[in-house]
């Protein structure tokens, strides 16, 4: 008891001294980004700014853009962590988040952003985190205030947007750096370009159980393993009733439980999976699909749930993992 107390007021003294939370530091390689990988823009990838991605991936790892100073893009979407936090649900300078935080991988390909597709640019996406009270809490204008005051970034604003700070180019900047977080070339498509040895035995017989039994193709369809619509899948379900999902922003009955179909490209690199991070692995996604989603007493399929279960052995959800890692280099 004596010990718990202790270690309460210490915590407590931490905290009122204003120690900080530490930051994700920025590993990544000098030139990350500058390559994307082949094969996943349809058309022409978006070009290389070697000024703005570099003003973008220092803003995305400084801790300036919250209230308090101690949280930044990276604290949720950690290189080390596949670009999410490896947390069930986030939690940023204003407490703890409802969802789960997102990878950041190929979101250069998204066409609406956020679980619920609430956002439909990559850059108005960018600026809702920094000035959400959950997240870090800084109204935009205080945001470009701290730039344009900042030794480190007012010179490179100048530099880069020929004008001072502002959203538009604080959006900018962050997006050129999102863009560049991609993950391809895996061991899938070298198995599809003719290397058969590129894939094991378990993890060729994973990709066939993704294209016939397991249906995974229905959604997560297209180079990016994604066609970016919004479906039903029960995940988060509460005693046989939808989560809100699109409706939230719809209010259409119709999108009640609606999520947007994420990526599976670099899925094994950031466990808790879905929007409520309420699957802890691959394994456990799986075994989901497998009984074809959140049930309600009775067996009966939540309203919408568009899936069915799947009747896979033992074997075949071993293998179906196994795909999965193969996607993620
Ligand atoms: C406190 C944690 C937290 C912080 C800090 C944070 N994010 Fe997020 N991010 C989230 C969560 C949670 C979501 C999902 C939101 C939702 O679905 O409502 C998200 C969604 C996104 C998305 C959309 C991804 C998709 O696939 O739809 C992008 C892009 C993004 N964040 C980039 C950033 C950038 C850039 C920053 C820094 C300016 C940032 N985030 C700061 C937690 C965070
Ligand atoms: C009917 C469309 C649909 C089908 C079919 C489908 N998925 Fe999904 N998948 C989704 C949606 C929507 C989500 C996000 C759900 C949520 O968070 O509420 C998701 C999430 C996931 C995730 C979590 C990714 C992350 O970043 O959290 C994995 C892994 C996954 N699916 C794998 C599969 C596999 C493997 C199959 C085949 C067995 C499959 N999916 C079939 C729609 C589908």
């Amino acid at each position: 008891m004596k010990l718990r107390l202790w270690v309460l007021a210490v915590s407590t003294a931490l905290v009122a001294s204003g120690v900080p939370r530490e930051v994700p530091p920025d590993v990544l390689p000098a030139n990350y980004g500058k390559v994307l990988p082949q094969g996943l823009w349809p058309n022409e990838p978006p070009a290389y700014d070697a000024a703005k991605v570099q003003l973008g991936r220092a803003l995305y790892f400084d801790p300036l853009l919250s209230i308090d100073q101690q949280t930044s893009c990276a604290s949720c979407h950690d290189p080390a962590k596949g670009f999410g936090d490896g947390r069930r649900v986030s939690v940023g300078s204003g407490g703890t988040t409802e969802r789960h935080s997102p990878s950041l991988f190929n979101r250069g390909l998204g066409s609406s952003f956020a679980w619920d597709g609430r956002h439909a640019t990559l850059s108005a996406q960018m600026l809702f985190p920094i000035s959400s009270p959950i997240e870090m809490g800084l109204p935009l204008p205080v945001a470009v205030e701290r730039l344009r005051a900042s030794d480190k970034y007012a010179g490179q604003f100048e530099r880069v947007y020929a004008r001072p700070a502002d959203a538009e180019a604080l959006g900018d900047a962050l997006a050129a750096f999102v863009v560049r977080i991609t993950s391809g070339d895996s061991r899938v498509e070298r198995f599809q370009g003719g290397d058969f040895a590129a894939l094991s035995d378990l993890e060729r017989t994973g990709l066939w159980i993704y294209e016939s039994k397991g249906r995974c193709w229905r959604c997560h369809a297209g180079a990016n393993f994604t066609d970016e619509s919004l479906r039903v899948t029960g995940v988060g379900a509460r005693e046989g009733v939808a989560r809100e999902g699109r409706a939230a922003v719809t209010r259409a009955d119709g999108d009640r439980g609606r999520f947007k179909v994420p990526t599976l490209r670099g899925v094994a690199h950031h466990p808790p999976y879905m929007h409520d991070g309420s699957l802890e692995s691959l394994d456990a996604v799986v075994a989901y699909y497998d009984r074809g989603g959140e049930r309600v007493p009775g067996d009966e399929r939540v309203p919408g749930n568009e899936l069915e279960p799947l009747h896979l052995s033992a074997h075949e959800r071993t293998a179906l993992v196994a795909f999965l890692k193969a996607l993620s280099p």
